[in-house]
């Protein structure tokens, strides 16, 4: 089986994540998927950021959730990773969607509700997806399984997965507790009885954060049904290796 690959907030080793130049980047190398990350600003649009706060990624600092859409606007968020991206925005969902669903590209939206509870945010993102009639190739993650459930009784038309990155007893009750349908896991996780029992279960496996040749192989020869990667161009070149060396399986 094929291993579909998900650029990592985009091509994010040789653009700053999360943004358009990411994106298109990632798009451009022949990545099928673009993985990233929503928080919410004071006035409640979704924008597309790691962090809970600006500091790391923008010129601006202090918590997103403390600043309006409008602020946001006037900071720049590519200065940081290298000069000639200076000018660079943050994205707010809207502008991500508009541009990818242009392309036939599969999205997964990670609702960043591990550390700060956005209120809403289950809605507000469906309505968006809803909106730019997405909803057949999107997956929304979190790693808060309260989040996932709260937007798996919202709709069936969006696949849901719950991100985890700690070895538990048993991944799969975890998962389908949540309502979600797949489960996005740590590469520290894999095992080839984690990728069995989702198997038997018919539950998709994501890998993240996959970036080292030996691992991505790793995850091609388990089977593993996504990679979540900084480096899609990378990724890709190893799958034509992989496909060559083993035939597509
Ligand atoms: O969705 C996979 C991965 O992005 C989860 O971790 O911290 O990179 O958002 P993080
Ligand atoms: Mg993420």
């Amino acid at each position: 089986m094929n291993t579909t690959i998900f650029a990592h907030r985009g091509a994010s080793k040789i653009a700053p994540e999360n943004t358009m130049p990411a994106f298109k980047l990632a798009k451009s190398v022949g990545a099928e998927g673009l993985e990233t990350d929503v928080q919410l600003t004071k006035d409640n649009v979704p924008v597309l950021i790691h962090d809970e706060t600006l500091n790391r990624t923008t010129n601006g600092n202090g918590y997103i959730k403390n600043h309006t859409y409008e602020q946001l606007q006037r900071l720049d968020a590519g200065a940081w990773f290298a000069e000639k991206f200076q000018g660079t925005s943050i994205l707010s969902l809207d502008q991500f969607l508009t541009w990818s669903k242009k392309f036939p590209l599969l999205l997964n939206i990670e609702l960043k509700t591990n550390i700060i509870e956005y209120e809403h945010i289950e809605s507000i993102v469906l309505e968006h997806i809803q909106r730019h009639s997405l909803q057949s190739r999107t997956i929304i993650s979190s790693f808060n399984p309260s989040t996932i459930k709260r937007f798996s009784k919202l709709t069936s038309e969006v696949e849901t997965a719950l991100l985890l990155s700690q070895r538990i007893r048993d991944p799969l009750s975890y998962v389908k507790n949540s309502g979600a349908k797949a489960l996005h896991a740590k590469y520290s996780l894999l095992t080839r009885r984690l990728v069995e029992d989702c198997r038997k279960e018919n539950m998709p496996l994501r890998i993240y954060t996959v970036n080292r040749p030996p691992r991505i192989m790793r995850c091609y020869k388990l089977g593993c049904d996504a990679i979540f990667t900084d480096v899609p161009h990378s990724a890709i070149e190893y799958q034509q290796l992989f496909d060559h060396r083993y035939g597509n399986r």
